[in-house]
Formats: C-alpha cells, structure tokens, sequence
C-alpha cells in the first residue's frame, strides 16, 4: 500500500489518499462535509478536473456525466479514481 498526497489547486489544501482508497473518502475524511452525492459514479456531483498526476479509475464513471471528451480534458468523478501519485485537482 502506498500513500500520496492530493492538493486542491485552488485552495492548496492538502490531504492524503492510500492508492486503494476513493480520493473522494479521502477529500470527505480531511475536508469535512464536501459536495458528494451517490460516491458510487452515478450523480455526477463529484466532477473534479485532475489538473497533474495519475490516476486510476477502479469504478465505471456515467458517459452521463463524464464524456469522453470531458476525459480528455482531465475531468473525471472523484468517487471512482484512486490516486498512482500525487494528485492535484482543482473544482469544475
Ligand atoms: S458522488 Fe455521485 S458520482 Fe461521485
């Protein structure tokens, strides 16, 4: 198990994510009450924007609420991704 660190850009809050945990559980247990809805892919309440690092999604993300394009720019929904490095992502 490895640990990295996430920052939110606009804030420069950082806070730690184990690579088999959700960033989302993560930004919820450093943060306090956030924006989250279903932390399961399917509400879209969690669009965030990975401005560096990788990732991994371990959970399908709805084409609904993430399209491919939005993909490719970066966006992508919190709740399916754990971190491969450090992260920073910043609120869309
Ligand atoms: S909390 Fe619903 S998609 Fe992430």
């Amino acid at each position: 198990m490895a640990e990295y660190t996430i920052t939110v850009y606009e804030t420069g809050k950082q806070f730690p994510c184990r690579d088999d945990q959700a960033v989302l559980k993560a930004m919820i247990h450093a943060q306090g009450p956030i924006r989250h809805g279903c932390c399961g892919g399917g509400c879209g309440v969690c669009r965030m924007k990975i401005v560096k690092g990788r990732y991994e999604a371990f959970k399908p993300m709805s084409a609904s609420h993430v399209s491919e394009a939005d993909r490719a720019d970066g966006i992508i929904l919190v709740c399916c991704i754990q971190p491969r490095g450090d992260l920073v992502v910043a609120r869309v």
